[in-house]
């Protein structure tokens, strides 16, 4: 088997605030294989959104190693974190986080603005990205222009744009009617059969399904690690399963130095 795309090593996260110390990340080791679709669930402040942001790279674990593509990136510098990140990540959040007064265009141009791939070019790929989402006839529109889950096709337009390894989606239905919500589901589920490797993190149990792996955190911790009958009637990708299945040999609740994740080989 090649590397995993993405390896987290007992990677903690700690906040601290006065002289209360919380782990927001307790030990979490995991692997995450190329066109894996994985869904995190747990309930609200279990630490979901931090499992995304130290997976992602946009924010440092506290303790811990992470890897893509079988390197070590946790001690880089600032400047080669953005770039890998620019590389290899792409994010589609809930508040959908598009510059208010630009163009769907431009907001999709942006990312390749620091790729040094030529005017033409980005203009000629962003053009591409926004009639994949279906909106090749609102290039010009900025996002008040533009329904939410239009404003969502852009964002996972400008995820796509750079051609990442992986898409990181953060409750990407959460501000969404249910119909708009399930065209961005079905928009998410078609980038994963096309082989794109997709993480969704999420409070709801359901919309999780689609996954073809659901890994459960309460309090920082990862509790469960299953496939889905998405992922078990993928048999290409998980042949070798549960080979990289996170288990937990031990939980204590409250107490993270309790909490230890081991994996099989
Ligand atoms: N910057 C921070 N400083 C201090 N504590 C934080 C910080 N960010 C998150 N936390 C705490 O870490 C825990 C996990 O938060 P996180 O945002 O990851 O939860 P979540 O699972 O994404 O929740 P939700 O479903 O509500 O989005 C929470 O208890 C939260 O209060
Ligand atoms: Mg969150």
């Amino acid at each position: 088997m090649s590397a995993p795309l993405l390896e987290l090593n007992d990677v903690s996260k700690i906040y601290s605030i006065g002289d209360e110390t919380l782990y927001a990340l307790c030990h979490v080791s995991m692997k995450i294989f190329e066109g894996e679709f994985v869904a995190i669930v747990g309930p609200s402040g279990s630490g979901k959104s931090t499992f995304l942001h130290v997976a992602s790279l946009l924010d440092k674990p506290t303790e811990g190693i992470i890897k893509i593509k079988g390197k070590e990136v946790t001690e880089y510098s600032e400047a080669e974190t953005a770039r890998l990140r620019n590389r290899e990540i792409g994010f589609v959040f809930q508040q959908f986080n598009l510059l208010p007064k630009t163009s769907a265009l431009e907001n999709v141009l942006l990312p390749l603005i620091y790729t040094g791939t030529s005017e033409h070019e980005r203009i000629r790929r962003s053009k591409e990205k926004l009639e994949e989402v279906g909106l090749g006839d609102r290039l010009k529109n900025t996002p008040a222009q533009l329904s939410g889950g239009q404003q969502q096709r852009v964002a996972i337009a400008r995820a796509l744009v750079t051609e990442p390894a992986i898409i990181f989606a953060d409750e990407p239905t959460g501000n969404l009617d249910s119909k708009s919500g399930q065209e961005i589901v079905k928009m998410i589920i078609r980038l994963n059969n096309s082989g794109k490797t997709v993480v969704l993190v999420t409070h709801d149990n359901s919309l999780a399904q689609i996954a073809k792996r659901v890994v459960k955190v309460a309090d920082g911790k990862i509790v469960s690690d299953e496939l889905t009958k998405w992922g078990k009637a993928d048999s290409k990708i998980y042949k070798q399963w549960p080979a990289w299945q996170t288990k937990q040999s031990k939980h204590t609740d409250g107490d993270c130095d309790y909490a230890v994740l081991r994996e099989d080989d």
